[in-house]
């Protein structure tokens, strides 16, 4: 096994080299058939761009199951092993942290899967106050965590809108300090929008959008949620997000109810064709209050092991095809095994969320059972993940936003242009 995971490597580093000379002459116009013909300069430049992409993107769908599908220790290893180098070269191996708060579970929206549903009676719902979610932020910013993450379930009432934009005004303001002088790096998790409200929350001063697809697949897209949400409207608010200009993130969930490995190696592609800066994603974990519970579902899902291990590798592939982004490792990993985030920054990842949320209301946000955390303080999370992400060997970033290499590289081309 090992020899022919070592000849693809070689198979692959052929490949890469093929594409780095071989094209990158070609573009140049050095060789055309037998002949050398000089190309006008506009042309070279775009087969360039092509080749370049090409070349970033070494892996064929078929390729990407391949891997996705790997199960035995040397294989999953193997991946492993890549996945972490990749990081290394191109995000290197410090973590980042984004402080976490989860300000409401109001939602408007009735995800089968989701614990937090509008049709789910049994969950206590609250908000927090604007000056609570500042000063949790505030918090964040003082513990050198360099950037938050907003989240909540989904609503676009004027009330909500208008909160968050002076709740991002205050924390950008609050936050200047020597070291972070641009303030706190302010992530977004807060669903589908209308382009004015991405628009109005952007020039507050938030940088960054997590929207995940969930699944790339419009089939089970539609099979996991109601029909008023439809997978265009996903795809057209993605869209919009770059058009206000955020940094992108998305993900998905693994091991979903009819989900197949080729739609997981599809989803990887999306990423990439979707020149997203930021990936988040975990197994998915039954709610037992929700359509998709253990009960309802029975034996339509993989068994936990495999749903853990498939969202690693997806961590790892993601990492090979996607390089310099930013990839999560998410909460979802450590609800499965106890040493879940651990294991994602092994495979690839380079940031994680310690939880800010107030303890009083934490057990309120809960997506799928088994959240883990709902007791602790945001100071025991701090010190119980600075200790995680010790024992893997990795360093945290402190006092600094973290942002993916790739979101860098794409402002400096648009700035070129
Ligand atoms: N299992 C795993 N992840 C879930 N999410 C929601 N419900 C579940 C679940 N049951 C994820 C979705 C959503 C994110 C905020 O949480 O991917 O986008
Ligand atoms: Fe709230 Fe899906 S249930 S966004």
């Amino acid at each position: 096994m090992k020899n022919g995971t070592d000849f693809k490597l070689r198979a692959d580093l052929r490949r890469l080299i093929f594409t780095a000379f071989g094209g990158s002459l070609r573009a140049r116009g050095f060789f055309f058939g037998n002949k050398a013909v000089r190309r006008p300069a506009g042309e070279r430049r775009d087969i360039a761009r092509c080749r370049a992409k090409v070349g970033v993107r070494l892996l064929t769908k078929d390729e990407i199951s391949t891997r996705l599908r790997a199960a035995s220790a040397a294989d999953i290893e193997n991946l492993r092993r890549n996945a972490y180098e990749t990081m290394r070269a191109h995000v290197g191996e410090k973590v980042y942290y984004r402080g976490i708060v989860e300000l409401s579970n109001l939602c408007v929206r009735n995800c089968e899967y989701c614990g937090i549903r509008l049709g789910n009676d049994a969950v206590t719902r609250y908000s927090l106050e604007p000056d609570e979610i500042v000063q949790a932020a505030l918090w964040c910013a003082a513990q050198g965590y360099g950037s938050t993450v907003l989240q909540s379930g989904e609503r676009s009432d004027a009330p909500f809108v208008d909160m968050i934009t002076s709740v991002i005004l205050e924390i950008k303001e609050q936050s200047r300090s020597k070291k972070l002088p641009e303030g706190l790096g302010i992530t977004l998790s807060l669903g589908e929008q209308p382009l004015e409200v991405y628009e109005q929350w952007r020039a507050a001063g938030a940088h960054r959008y997590l929207l995940r697809i969930e699944t790339s697949n419009r089939e089970l897209f539609e099979k996991i949620h109601p029909a008023e949400q439809t997978f265009e409207n996903r795809l057209s608010a993605l869209a919009d997000l770059r058009r206000a200009g955020f940094q992108v993130g998305t993900g998905v969930m693994i091991g979903l109810p009819w989900q197949t490995v080729e739609m997981l190696a599809d989803d990887v592609l999306f990423f990439k064709s979707r020149d997203v800066d930021m990936v988040g994603m975990g197994p998915f974990i039954p709610h037992e209050d929700t359509p998709f519970s253990r009960a309802c579902l029975g034996d339509a899902i993989l068994p936990d092991e495999k749903r853990f291990q498939l969202a690693l590798n997806m961590i790892a592939v993601t990492r090979l095809v996607c390089p310099d982004i930013n990839i999560a490792s998410t909460t979802a990993l450590q609800a499965m095994v106890q040493n879940g985030r651990e294991q994602g920054l092994l495979y690839g990842a380079n940031v994680t969320m310690p939880n800010l949320t107030p303890s009083s209301v934490r057990k309120n946000y809960r997506l799928y059972d088994g959240k883990p955390c709902l007791d602790e303080t945001k100071s025991e999370c701090r010190t119980c993940l600075e200790r995680r992400v010790r024992s893997v060997g990795r360093a945290v970033g402190f006092d600094e936003w973290g942002d993916a290499p790739h979101a860098r590289k794409r402002s400096e081309s648009l700035e070129a242009k």
